[in-house]
């Protein structure tokens, strides 16, 4: 049975941890690496993933060059969040025929906020023969695909409402600065102002997906702005403190409206000292269902999972740009890859 050979274009935090698991994986073969940061580029891929082994695959910034030279599957993408920037990368992949399966939020479902790069990207995977996918763990599953396949045992539904609790104390250091843990509330706005702090990126897409699925024609998408959670009393993750009435991390929401109604209503919240961690969907409904994972999925393994466990369907996948609506029901692929992708 033959392998997956994967390209990784991006080996920063998440590409980093994606490449770990690969290398475990039976069944994939690494053959190349790309990425523009200057402490990676013309490194060993094994000493950027600092597992002390050389791979013997260099990391280059260069794509064009790496994908006309090496042969691949499927190219691993995880650079940014939003389509503008990552457009010029997928393109660059898929006019080698190369699949891609991307980290990039905004992709998990671009019709509503860039549809003209998503139908060109469309266009342009059909025209190469390959496919496009962006997932990972959110956007990509708790609050779309799985809120998505539950509305399956419904016969008629009113009102979905999807909250995810994080306690950032638990997660990565950049995630932690990322949300603004520590910061006085006025550091906390003045970095909204400047987009330093972004915010979870991906809820208007989780909304227009699960709308899209449902054929609910929404009035409009609102994306409230981003509200730090300030702490009530002092709590620490290992490296942070954050005193009682600094910044402990932030809280979003996204609402879908239709017939002036609030229909969809997606709460993301992260904060260091976050008591009870969970993803709980509530759709309210003929039958209401309650759903409740806890503690919450730990975001860095979800979306590695995510990410590796679609490579056999996106190799199944017709041609053009897929979202995780339109894919088989999702599952992991646990075994050596090759048995997925020969049955
Ligand atoms: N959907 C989900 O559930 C999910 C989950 C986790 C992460 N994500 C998203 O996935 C993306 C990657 O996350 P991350 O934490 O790994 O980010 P990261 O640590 O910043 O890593 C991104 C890497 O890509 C490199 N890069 C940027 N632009 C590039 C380009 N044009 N060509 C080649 N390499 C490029 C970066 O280099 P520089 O440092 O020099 O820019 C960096 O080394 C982010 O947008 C993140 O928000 C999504």
């Amino acid at each position: 049975m033959r392998k997956v050979k994967i390209i990784l274009y991006g080996v920063g935090a998440v590409g980093n941890l994606i490449a770990k698991f690969l290398l475990k994986k039976e069944g994939i073969e690494i053959v190349g690496a790309i990425d523009i940061a200057k402490d990676k580029v013309g490194k060993d891929l094994g000493e950027v993933l600092g597992i002390n082994k050389k791979l013997g695959i260099k990391v280059t910034a260069n794509a064009t060059a790496l994908l006309s030279k090496v042969k691949a599957d499927i190219a691993i993408h995880a650079t940014s969040s939003f389509l503008k920037d990552t457009f010029p990368q997928i393109t660059t992949i898929i006019k080698h025929g190369i699949k891609v399966i991307s980290t990039c939020e905004e992709l998990t479902y671009p019709y509503y906020t860039a549809p003209k790069l998503a139908k060109e990207l469309d266009i342009r995977a059909k025209k190469y023969k390959t496919s496009v996918l962006g997932t990972g763990i959110n956007p990509g599953f708790l609050m779309d695909t799985l809120v998505i396949t539950l509305t399956t045992v419904c016969q008629k539904i009113e009102k979905i409402h999807a909250i995810r609790v994080m306690d950032a104390a638990t997660r990565r250091v950049p995630f932690q600065k990322k949300i603004g843990a520590g910061l006085t509330v006025e550091e906390f706005k003045q970095k909204i102002r400047r987009k330093e702090i972004t915010g979870h990126v991906g809820l208007e897409q989780s909304v227009a997906m699960i709308a899209d699925a449902l054929a609910w024609k929404l009035d409009k998408i609102i994306a409230e702005s981003v509200e730090p959670v300030i702490a009530s009393k002092t709590v620490r993750s290992r490296d942070i403190k954050v005193e009682t009435g600094k910044v402990a991390g932030l809280r979003q929401e996204a609402k879908g409206i239709m017939k002036n109604k609030e229909v969809i209503v997606l709460d993301f919240q992260a904060y260091i000292g976050a008591e009870e961690e969970s993803d709980a969907i509530t759709i309210e409904g003929v039958p209401s269902i309650r759903q409740k994972i806890q503690p919450c999925v730990h975001g860095d393994i979800g979306t590695v999972a995510m990410v590796v466990n679609s490579i056999p369907k996106v190799i199944k996948a017709p041609h053009g740009l897929l979202t995780m609506k339109d894919l088989p029901i999702p599952s992991a692929a646990i075994e050596d890859m090759s048995k997925y992708i020969s049955s």
